[in-house]
C-alpha cells in the first residue's frame, strides 16, 4: 500500500483513519485499528454511562489501548467541550502523541500541543477553515465531506468536492472524511489528492466497536435514502433515520417538535448507540451506510482495504 506523507507524520502503515465518535470509539475498536497498521481514536466518553465522568474514562480508554497495542493511536477531543481543558491534561499525562481535534479554532490550545510534541489533526468542512487551522500549526486536516455521519461543516460541501479544493488551498496532509467505506474510497480519496481516509460509519459496524448490535445490524440494512441531513441554528448533522427522527421531521415541518438541541440529546443518541433503542433514540450515521453489507472486525477491514486498494491500482495502470 502505498505509503503517504500523512502515514510518515504519524508512523502508521496505512493512510486509514478510524473517526473519533462519541459514545461509540473505544478503546478494542481504536487497538484494532492501530494494531492493523491504520490509526484507531478514542473518545473521551466511549462506552460510557450517560453521568460518568469523561476524564477518568478517557484515562482508562488510553491505558487500555497500550495494554492491546504499542502502535500509534490518537485521541478526539471536541474543542467546545465544557472539560476539554481537563481532557487535554490527561492526554499530556498519558504521553498520547496524536489528537484529532474539531468543533472550534485549534489555536488556543496548539501552544500546549506543541510543547508536548503531539500531532494535531483538525477536522474542517472549507478552505476557509482549513488555511486558518494551518496557519495556527496543525499537522494535518481531515476534510469533513456532507456524505458523513454526524456534525458537519455547514457550508455543505460533499467530499468529491471539497477534499481536492483544501488539496489545492494547503500544504499540510488533507484527509478525506465522508461516505468512505472500502479500497474504492481510498483509492479514489488518493487520485483526488487526499493523503488517506476518515472512516466513522463503517468503523461502528465492526466487532470491535462498544456499539449496540441493534445500531450495527441498522447500518447493515440501511439502503441510499437511510440517512438524512438535519440543519439545526447552528450545525448540519447526518442521521440515521430512527422512528423518534422521523417523528420529529414530521412534527418540525408544522413547528410542533422541540427545538434540535434539546431533542438530539446525549441521552436520546446513547440509547440508540449503546443501548440499541432505535424507536425513541437518535443516531449519527453517514450515507457511506448504504455501502455497508456486513459487520466484521476491524483489523481484518483495515487488512482488507489496504490489500483492495493496491489491487486496484494496479488494475488501473
Ligand atoms: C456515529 C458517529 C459519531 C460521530 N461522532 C463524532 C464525534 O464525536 N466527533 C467528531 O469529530 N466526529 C464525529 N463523527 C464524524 C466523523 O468524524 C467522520 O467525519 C465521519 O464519520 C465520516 O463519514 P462516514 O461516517 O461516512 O465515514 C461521527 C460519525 C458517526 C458516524
Amino acid at each position: 500500500m502505498i505509503k503517504t506523507q500523512f502515514c510518515r507524520l504519524l508512523g502508521i502503515d496505512y493512510p486509514i483513519v478510524q473517526a473519533g465518535m462519541a459514545w461509540l470509539a473505544n478503546a478494542e475498536l481504536a487497538a484494532a485499528v492501530s494494531g492493523a497498521g491504520g490509526l484507531g481514536v478514542v473518545s473521551p466518553n466511549a462506552g460510557m454511562s450517560l453521568r460518568g465522568d469523561a476524564v477518568k474514562n478517557l484515562r482508562a480508554q488510553i491505558r487500555r489501548v497500550r495494554s492491546l497495542t504499542d502502535k500509534p493511536f490518537g485521541v478526539s477531543l471536541f474543542l467546545t467541550n465544557t472539560e476539554v481543558e481537563r481532557l487535554i491534561e490527561v492526554v499530556i499525562e498519558e504521553g498520547v502523541r496524536v489528537v484529532l481535534t474539531g468543533g472550534a479554532s485549534p489555536a488556543a490550545s496548539m501552544k500546549r500541543f506543541e510543547e508536548h510534541d503531539i500531532r494535531v489533526v483538525h477536522l474542517v468542512g472549507s478552505v476557509r477553515h482549513a488555511r486558518g487551522a494551518e496557519a495556527c500549526g496543525v499537522d494535518a486536516l481531515i476534510a469533513e465531506g456532507l456524505e458523513g455521519g454526524g456534525i458537519r461543516g455547514y457550508e455543505e460541501i460533499s467530499t468529491l468536492v471539497l477534499a481536492p479544493q483544501l488539496r489545492a488551498a494547503v500544504e499540510i496532509p488533507v484527509v478525506a472524511a465522508g461516505g468512505i467505506v472500502d479500497a474504492r474510497g481510498l483509492v479514489a480519496a488518493l487520485a483526488l489528492g487526499a493523503d488517506g481516509v476518515c472512516m466513522g460509519t463503517r468503523f461502528v459496524a465492526t466487532r470491535e466497536c462498544v456499539a449496540h448490535q441493534r445500531y450495527k445490524e441498522a447500518i447493515v440494512r440501511a439502503i441510499d435514502t437511510s440517512t438524512v441531513l438535519v440543519r439545526s441554528n447552528h450545525s448540519v448533522f447526518r442521521m440515521l433515520k430512527t422512528e423518534a427522527l422521523r417523528q420529529w421531521l414530521k412534527g418540525a415541518e408544522s413547528g410542533e417538535s422541540l427545538p434540535w438541541e434539546e431533542f438530539a440529546s446525549p441521552k436520546r443518541l446513547r440509547a440508540a448507540y449503546l443501548e440499541g433503542d432505535l424507536a425513541e433514540g437518535v443516531a449519527y450515521a453517514g450515507a457511506s451506510a448504504g455501502l455497508i453489507g456486513e459487520v466484521m472486525g476491524a483489523g481484518e477491514l483495515v487488512g482488507r482495504i489496504a490489500q483492495e486498494a493496491d489491487a486496484l491500482i494496479a488494475r488501473l495502470r
